[in-house]
């Protein structure tokens, strides 16, 4: 399972003790009628069974695997409720018209209506995901509510997909699914399509840590390794590249 989504999922019985509990009295000990018992047990199968399908397919290139993910998500009642959460747009148009940049790429944007409201805000916004299914949701609700993005299905490893250079390059609890293995590649593979003046803003989500622990921001160590300018969490001043960062919780 991917770390940030543990934090949605019930905790698998009930926390560790020292010392074993006590048994209650044994006439306080009541079965309960097999039939109560055997229902429960399906409940909560199927709760579980019902959470996986929240969970981002392992193969990250799997387009169909995405489509499903996605289909499960509006099917469950989620729609875009997860989306577009934590997204600050008037604090990113306002950095975006200070710094004089224009040219816009969201990758692994999914739902979300960012580059939709960017592209109202007057930028030239291209969003790139490997789900047709999502883009194609997008695309019917902005041909109702324009205007829209362009819209191109695609994988974002894929250097011949939206090759750039874009001012700004906007990902949101995308590219922390590749740091589960390694992140290097797809890092460089969107970094690649920024312009040599440009901000990489990268949104993580951790919703498994709880404090005192320190939620983790995924990207981070890529960029700090790589020798970016790292704005975290406001935006800078900028003067060639820099890398604005986000990190969420809960
Ligand atoms: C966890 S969702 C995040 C969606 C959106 N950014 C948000 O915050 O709601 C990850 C998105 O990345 C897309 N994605 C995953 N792997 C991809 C790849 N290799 N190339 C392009 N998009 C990809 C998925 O289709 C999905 O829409």
């Amino acid at each position: 399972m991917h770390d940030y989504l543990k934090g949605l999922f019930p905790k698998r019985g009930p926390p560790a003790r020292a010392t074993p509990a006590p048994a209650p009295p044994a006439e306080r000990q009541v079965a309960p009628p097999r039939g109560v018992a055997a229902d429960v047990a399906a409940d909560v199968a199927a709760m579980r069974e019902q959470m996986k399908r929240l969970l981002p397919p392992e193969d990250l290139h799997d387009a169909a695997a995405w489509d499903t993910y996605w289909s499960y998500q509006i099917q469950d009642g989620w729609g875009a409720a997860l989306c577009d959460f934590f997204c600050e747009d008037e604090q990113m148009i306002a950095t975006l018209r200070k710094n004089g940049l224009r040219t816009v790429l969201c990758v692994g944007s999914g739902l979300s209506l960012e580059p939709r409201r960017l592209t109202a805000a007057g930028f030239d916004v291209t969003a790139l995901d490997l789900s047709p299914f999502a883009l194609g949701l997008v695309e019917r609700y902005c041909a109702l509510h324009p205007p829209s993005p362009r819209l191109v299905v695609g994988d974002l490893t894929d250097p011949a997909v939206c090759p750039g250079p874009y001012d700004v390059i906007i990902e949101r609890r995308t590219l922390q699914l590749f740091a589960d293995s390694d992140p290097a590649p797809a890092m460089h593979a969107v970094a690649n399509r920024l312009a040599r003046r440009g901000i990489f803003f990268s949104h993580s989500h951790d919703g498994h840590t709880r404090p005192p622990a320190t939620p983790q921001h995924w990207t981070r160590p890529w960029f700090e390794e790589n020798g970016w300018d790292i704005w975290w969490g406001a935006p800078g001043t900028l003067r060639e590249r820099a890398a604005w960062l986000l990190l969420s919780t809960g």
